[in-house]
């Protein structure tokens, strides 16, 4: 397993928020994290990035203890967050957003990859625009093209799809699988999304209350299981 949590617990002041989350997420494979709005989707990933500390529990990344590292040593091993709402930076060319996903990279590399470009075409299109210029699919293009700058060994997606039109959603949903199925990275996608999901997930996880109450493959992500526990 590239990432392993255990018995994590997280809670804001007072305000448990997760309990006790064992979560595997295994190179080669996009791990889904589902569940209706507001039960520690977000929580969780912060968790996992280090910008909320956790307040109980184990997490190995790569063999190594993180629990008490800072983000950015967290960033420097290869984990890398595309927040929900996508928080690039609006004043800043899309050339100089990716360029400061390098500054994550341990290898010292200053040229933004050309496989970035190859994976969207329209972030090299539009490079020398303002980020605050292009649509918000383009905006999550760019988001998810920033953390690729950075060469993550752990991608952590926040609702990719939200709010985005279908076709920019597929071209999305493409570039994870080819991701995941180069096999040396693995991908963390929160996202209520169902088709999506369904379409590019090779596993899920639904939370409910900070908690996980079900979890399979993607095949077992049956009518059933998202009556019980996904609708609204
Ligand atoms: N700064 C905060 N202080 C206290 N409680 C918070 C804070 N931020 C979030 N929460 C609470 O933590 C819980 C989990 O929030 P979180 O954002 O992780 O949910 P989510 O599953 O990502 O929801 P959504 O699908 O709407 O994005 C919510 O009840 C929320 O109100
Ligand atoms: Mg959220």
């Amino acid at each position: 397993m590239l990432l392993s949590i255990t018995n994590l617990d997280f809670a804001y002041g007072e305000a448990q928020i997760l309990y006790n989350v064992t979560l595997d997420v295994e190179l080669g494979k996009v791990t889904c994290l589902m569940g209706r709005n507001g039960v520690g989707k977000t929580t969780l990933l912060r968790n996992i990035m280090g910008t909320l500390k956790s307040n109980a529990g184990r997490m190995l990344f790569a063999g190594q203890d993180i629990i008490k590292k800072p983000p950015h040593e967290r960033a420097k091993l290869g984990i890398s967050l595309v927040p929900q709402g996508r928080d690039i930076f609006p004043k800043l060319t899309v050339e100089e957003n990716l360029r400061i996903g390098l500054e994550a990279r341990s290898d010292g590399i200053t040229k933004i990859p050309p496989e970035i470009f190859e994976l969207f075409p329209v972030l090299h299109d539009m490079r020398r625009r303002m980020g605050g210029d292009l649509s918000g699919g383009q905006q999550q293009q760019l988001a998810i093209g920033r953390a690729l700058a950075g060469n993550p060994g752990l991608l952590l997606l926040d609702e990719p799809t939200e709010g985005i039109q279908p076709s920019i959603i597929k071209q999305i949903g493409v570039v994870l699988r080819k991701l995941s199925q180069r096999g040396d990275m693995a991908i963390v996608l929160v996202e209520q999304y169902l088709d999506f999901v369904k379409e590019f997930g090779d596993s899920f996880h639904i939370m409910n209350r900070g908690r996980f109450v079900h979890s399979g493959t993607i095949d077992a992500l049956s009518d059933n299981v998202v009556k019980e526990h996904l609708s609204v």
